[in-house]
């Protein structure tokens, strides 16, 4: 590293930005489409359309919706969509074991998005918390303790009944420990030994998640606590190195860093000292922010959206999983062609 030494005017960094040209040459950041996950909010009935109160332009879709959804994705250059199911109340239960029903809303789709889009990559998110009657990602004691050990199994079933269904990608967002060595080794021993493994390793207790909450119906009355007895603490690091480091040696083949914006250091750190595929989660309330100030017409929407994306980019993620992965592609779209 140079050491300036107060060398002005021979040294101007205005040069460097002074034109277009010169700009477009020297940008060392690339954000396209490719790098976009669309999350799909998932309830089951063939046909169905309603707006997420805090997440507007976000719905949650039928079959025939999600079908219209994925296709458009696709053709917007969107290599990947991560399923959310909306369950209906009769079928969370404590055990949660519809979270392994082979004939459940998310194999079901999957089947169908991979038989109308074989090029698709599809990504299921593994955890309880849509399935159990309390809203947390895993078995709860009686004494209200969530316990981890306990919940591997269903896990298990879970990924499996997933990967069978035809998932590319299963994805723990669960944060017990030990699931990614349950996930990689049923996989392996089932056959699935190309099913890859997004681990959410730096998952954060974070307020910014509300609005995907009532997006699914579920985890809106955690109690006091909420999930912070199993999701990282916003103010610790080492602990986001070491939770990646464990996933990468049980058998995570990506990992992922969640929410985003404010979580972008924890980003670049795994990136450097893993060297993994890394993904940022812009999540819920990030978009909402977003969208309100926007609908305000307090930020220039495209601008400032493309512009949080990007950083994620720069940050160290390959991709982004993001409410506005269709808006932010349209979007990059007409800037290609000019518009
Ligand atoms: C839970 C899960 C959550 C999200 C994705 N998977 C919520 C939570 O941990 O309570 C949040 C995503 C978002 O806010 O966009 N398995």
């Amino acid at each position: 590293m140079l050491t300036p030494r107060g060398a002005y005017p021979h040294i101007r960094m205005r040069r460097l930005r002074s034109e277009g040209f010169i700009r477009r040459m020297l940008s060392e950041t690339h954000l396209r489409s490719s790098h976009l996950i669309l999350p799909i909010f998932a309830v089951d009935q063939p046909s169905y359309e309603e707006e997420i109160a805090a997440m507007p332009q976000v719905f949650r879709l039928g079959h025939s919706q999600v079908l219209k959804l994925c296709g458009e994705a696709q053709a917007l250059g969107i290599q990947a969509v991560a399923l959310f199911p909306a369950v209906e109340a009769h079928l969370k239960s404590l055990s949660g074991k519809e979270a392994y029903n082979r004939q459940g809303l998310i194999p079901r789709l999957v089947r169908m998005i991979c038989q109308n889009f074989p090029d698709l990559g599809v990504i299921t998110d593994v955890a309880l918390d849509p399935y159990t009657t309390h809203g947390h990602d895993g078995l709860v004691s009686d004494q209200g303790e969530v316990l981890g050990d306990a919940t591997l199994e269903v896990l298990r079933r879970q990924a499996l009944c997933h990967a069978e269904a035809g998932a590319a990608i299963v994805a723990p967002s669960d944060m017990m420990d030990g699931r990614v060595k349950v996930v990689r080794g049923a996989l392996e021993s089932s056959g699935f030994c190309h099913t890859k493994i997004l681990c959410y390793s730096a998952k954060y207790a974070s307020a910014f998640y509300g609005p995907f909450r009532w997006g699914i119906g579920a985890g809106e009355d955690l109690g006091p606590e909420g999930k912070k007895s199993y999701q990282l603490d916003p103010a610790t690091r080492q602990q986001a190195l070491r939770e990646a480091a464990y996933d990468v040696d049980e058998g995570a083949d990506m990992i992922m860093v969640k929410p985003a914006g404010s979580y972008l250091d924890i980003l670049r750190d795994l990136k450097n000292q893993l060297g993994l595929p890394t993904f940022a989660y812009h999540v819920s309330g990030e978009y909402a922010m977003l969208k309100a100030a926007a609908l305000q017409g307090w930020i220039q929407e495209p601008e400032a959206v493309l512009e949080v994306l990007l950083c994620c980019r720069r940050a160290g993620s390959d991709a982004i999983i993001t409410y506005y992965a269709v808006q932010a592609a349209r979007w990059l779209q007409e800037r290609n062609q000019g518009a």
